[in-house]
């Protein structure tokens, strides 16, 4: 993907205080950050941000985190978050190759993956969001009982989502192929972005619903999967636009 570089965007990013700057330090402190128990949800891949800013202002009993790799992609969320100043919603301008260096073990109730990027070719299919890598890296953060919601109207990416999830510590809840043709899992859709212009042009969407399998709810994560999870890469090094 090819991004616009806004050149004023980091520095927006910077004074917010919406955007968490060390997202390392508040690990295992996240419900401290948001001053209640309240669950925490996370969106990986939050592009502009939409989808969570209408998600928090429909639950405001849910804080509401959102990852994203660019800041020049990420500068319209942080601006309209610092226009509503909604108390459940915070900003990671961070690489989901490090979600366990920013979150501890179990400390998230559900994870978000909206259109995540196909990364269509062979060669980089680990980088793919649903791949078995990233499971076992959402395994650990994830809270037992806690849920996993994918959707994309890449349909090569979908298959591939699902087939990533045997032999991973998920099973598949529930799916559909045509979301908003769905009654039941289409009920209360948010769309993003991405899902409005591309359902605009007729494309169906699909998604799942992950959650653990019993036999990773009984297995306590240990320090060597833990540390497993996290890449030996510079923490703030992924912002260079391509
Ligand atoms: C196709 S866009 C979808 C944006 C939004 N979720 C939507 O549905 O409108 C995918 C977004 O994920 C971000 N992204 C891709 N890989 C990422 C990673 N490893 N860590 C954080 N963000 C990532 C990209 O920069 C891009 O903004």
């Amino acid at each position: 993907m090819r991004l616009k570089n806004i050149p004023r965007a980091r520095g927006v990013i910077a004074e917010s205080r919406y955007v968490e700057h060390a997202p390392e330090e508040r690990k295992g402190q996240w419900r401290a950050v948001f001053g209640n128990d309240h669950p925490l949800h996370l969106e990986i891949g939050t592009g502009k941000g939409r989808f969570i800013i209408q998600m928090a202002q429909l639950h405001p009993g849910i804080n509401y985190i959102g990852i994203e790799k660019y800041s020049s992609v990420l500068l319209r969320g942080v601006e309209m978050q610092e226009e509503l100043q909604l108390p459940n919603v915070r900003f990671i301008r961070g690489d989901a190759e490090l979600i366990c260096a920013y979150f501890d073990v179990h400390e998230i109730d559900r994870i978000y993956l909206n259109f995540s990027d196909p990364w269509p070719k062979k060669r980089t299919a680990s980088r793919r969001l649903p791949s078995h890598r990233f499971l076992a890296r959402y395994n650990v953060i994830l809270q037992n009982e806690g849920q996993i919601e994918f959707k994309t109207d890449n349909r090569d990416l979908f298959d591939f989502a699902v087939e990533e999830v045997p032999g991973s510590s998920f099973r598949i809840d529930a799916i559909t192929y045509d979301l908003h043709a769905d009654p039941v899992m289409g009920a209360g859709n948010v769309m993003t972005e991405y899902e409005e212009k591309f359902s605009a042009k007729g494309n169906k969407i699909n998604k799942y619903i992950l959650k653990k399998t019993a036999d990773a709810r009984a297995h306590l994560c240990t320090p060597e999967e833990i540390s497993a999870c996290i890449p030996k890469i510079p923490l703030a090094n992924s912002d260079n636009i391509l």
